[in-house]
């Protein structure tokens, strides 16, 4: 858990940057710390398949270079369920058949868990109608274009959304 600003914290657990600095956080997630979760679509920050919270902000970590993470929290799925299990977004997924074949789902869900941080920061996007508001309402609209960024080739979307709305707008229904 320790670490120093030399290291990334990944998970919780310090880790060494490669000495490559070529290395994208994605390949340092999945092809060095075997954190097979984090998944790899297009490499190209199309897909959102890689996406991760650093400093719980999301970003795909395919255009990402792992060296530029040192002193920073990088969360990927293994690290979102606690002690006494799953992320509530995680079970909410399975209540509402949020996958198919669940190559998106790590991402998805990583993604919506930054995007519920943003939505609590006030953060606007293109759906967002009151730009002054200080705290934006999770709608249906909100949501759908907050993660379009995430792909779901299955066509699972209703589920995810589903699953994000019981997450995140239980209280504004
Ligand atoms: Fe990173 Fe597709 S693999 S966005």
């Amino acid at each position: 858990m320790a670490g120093n600003a030399a290291s990334i914290r990944i998970n919780g657990t310090a880790v060494e940057p490669p000495d490559d600095p070529r290395v994208s956080l994605l390949d340092l997630l999945r092809e060095r710390l075997e954190l097979h979760g984090t998944k790899k679509g297009c490499d190209q920050g199309a897909c959102g398949a890689c996406t991760v919270l650093v400093d719980g902000e999301r970003i795909v970590s395919c255009l990402a270079l792992a060296v530029q993470y040192t002193g920073r929290d990088v969360v990927t799925i293994e690290g979102l369920a606690g002690e006494h299990g799953l992320h509530p977004l995680q079970q909410a997924f399975i209540e509402h058949d949020g996958f198919q074949c669940g190559y998106c789902t790590p991402g998805q869900i990583c993604s919506a868990v930054g995007m519920a941080a943003e939505l609590e920061r006030g953060v606007p996007s293109y759906a967002t109608g009151d730009l002054s508001t200080r705290k934006i309402a999770p709608s249906h609209d909100e949501l759908r274009e907050r993660m379009s960024g995430n792909l779901c080739r299955c066509g699972a979307h209703n589920g995810i959304v589903a699953a994000i709305t019981e997450t995140y707008a239980k209280e504004d229904r």
